[in-house]
């Protein structure tokens, strides 16, 4: 491709070099992907005010994600096996958000442990965890990561039980990939991956294999769930976390303002609206359509940030506009990471920001953390849903 201009660039050249596996496990979302699509689509309907004639000069994206200091309000979400969609990935998204000045969070199921992350870059980076059954070793998770001086703990709420998705189970997703005919005449049409897959020894969950007990299958993501994550979470268990790390904790995966309720009076820094990228509960509400309600519900005593559907800065915008502080992008920095590595995430980055920096200038603003609904034209965004 001779000039990437957008995300969608990006998602068409990871499509390209990443074997099906792992781009269809990036890009799907759980049963019939109605939410996966609507957190999008949602997105695309709401409308701005073009304002003209404003001084434009001297604009500032900067602002701070559960205190941290960021250059724009996007953190790099949590994803699953993102050193499969480029050898060594997590360290070169890390490094590629601590060198922008974005943070980044490493989720517990990614192929690089937190101490390579920890070894590669100097930025305190965050960590997410689950809820895990093995209390002894979730424990040790937790010490890990403040080993690694990792500045916030992203609890997951919303991933006790694994939704499914259809092309996982197809596919026959693991990591390290099972050498069958088909994923290897798959790999064949990928030299660029595996080039780079046989040159790294981290091929399968770092932060798991070898710290934790045998589970059925050590490289299957939906054994480690079924056996390892707890159904049994309840609000009670929040505050076992919360004695146990004393850093930022944020809570991943509300949708609902009697929850968003419950995260404000556990403890915890910061919540975030979410439906997991619509790989969890299909026929969610998209996070979008979510966020004011919560925002209006509990904004004043909990930070709100959000994720899903963020494919552009305008989407970025639209959120912080509706009341999100930050938001996180999952797929759009995976689709520059498969496409170029650390390069890519970059890249991914820069598009952000310009889009964001120029809607916000053709809107009449010139700071980031100035960003309301003014800029929205009224009857085409998402409002808080009257009391019940
Ligand atoms: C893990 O969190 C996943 O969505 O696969």
């Amino acid at each position: 491709m001779a000039v990437i201009t957008c995300i969608e660039d990006l998602r068409i050249l990871a499509q390209r070099r990443v074997p099906r596996m792992f781009y269809d496990y990036a890009d799907s979302g759980s049963w019939t992907e109605s939410t996966y699509r609507a957190n999008n689509t949602d997105f695309a309907a709401i409308k701005f005010r073009q304002r003209v004639a404003v001084n434009m000069e001297n604009r500032t994206l900067a602002t701070t994600m559960a205190g941290q200091p960021t250059v724009m309000p996007v953190a790099l979400a949590p994803t699953g096996l993102t050193g499969m969609q480029h050898a060594d990935g997590e360290i070169l998204a890390a490094k590629a958000a601590e060198k922008f000045g974005v943070p980044f969070t490493l989720s517990t199921m990614s192929i690089c442990s937190i101490e390579d992350v920890a070894a590669n870059t100097s930025t305190p980076f965050w960590f997410q965890v689950y809820f895990l059954k093995d209390r002894e070793f979730m424990g040790k998770l937790i010490q890990r990561a403040k080993a690694a001086r990792c500045s916030a703990l992203v609890l997951t709420l919303d991933l006790q039980i694994l939704g499914q998705r259809h092309k996982d189970m197809k596919n026959g997703l693991s990591a390290p990939p099972k050498l069958t005919v088909a994923n290897m005449l798959n790999m064949a049409t990928k030299p660029g991956w595996c080039l780079g897959m046989l040159q790294t020894r981290r091929r399968g969950f770092g932060n798991i294999v070898g710290h934790a007990n045998e589970v059925s299958d050590m490289s299957s993501l939906s054994s480690w769930t079924a056996e390892q994550f707890d159904p049994a979470l309840s609000w009670d268990h929040i505050k076992w976390v919360r004695d146990r790390w004393d850093g930022k904790l944020i809570l991943k995966g509300v949708m609902d303002v009697e929850d968003a309720r419950m995260a404000a009076q556990c403890g915890a820094d910061a919540l975030i609206v979410s439906n997991h990228g619509g790989r969890q509960l299909d026929g969610a509400e998209s996070s979008i359509a979510a966020l004011p309600g919560i925002v209006e519900a509990v904004g004043d005593r909990i930070e709100v940030q959000m994720d899903g559907g963020i494919r552009s800065g305008q989407d970025v915008i639209k959120a912080i506009a509706l009341g999100a502080r930050g938001v996180y992008i999952g797929r759009a920095f995976l689709y520059g990471l498969g496409a170029l590595g650390e390069a890519g995430v970059t890249k991914c980055l820069e598009i952000i920001r310009k889009e964001l920096d120029v809607t916000m200038a053709l809107c009449g603003l010139t700071d980031i953390r100035k960003v309301d609904t003014s800029i929205l034209l009224p009857g085409t965004y998402p409002r808080p849903l009257p009391p019940q």
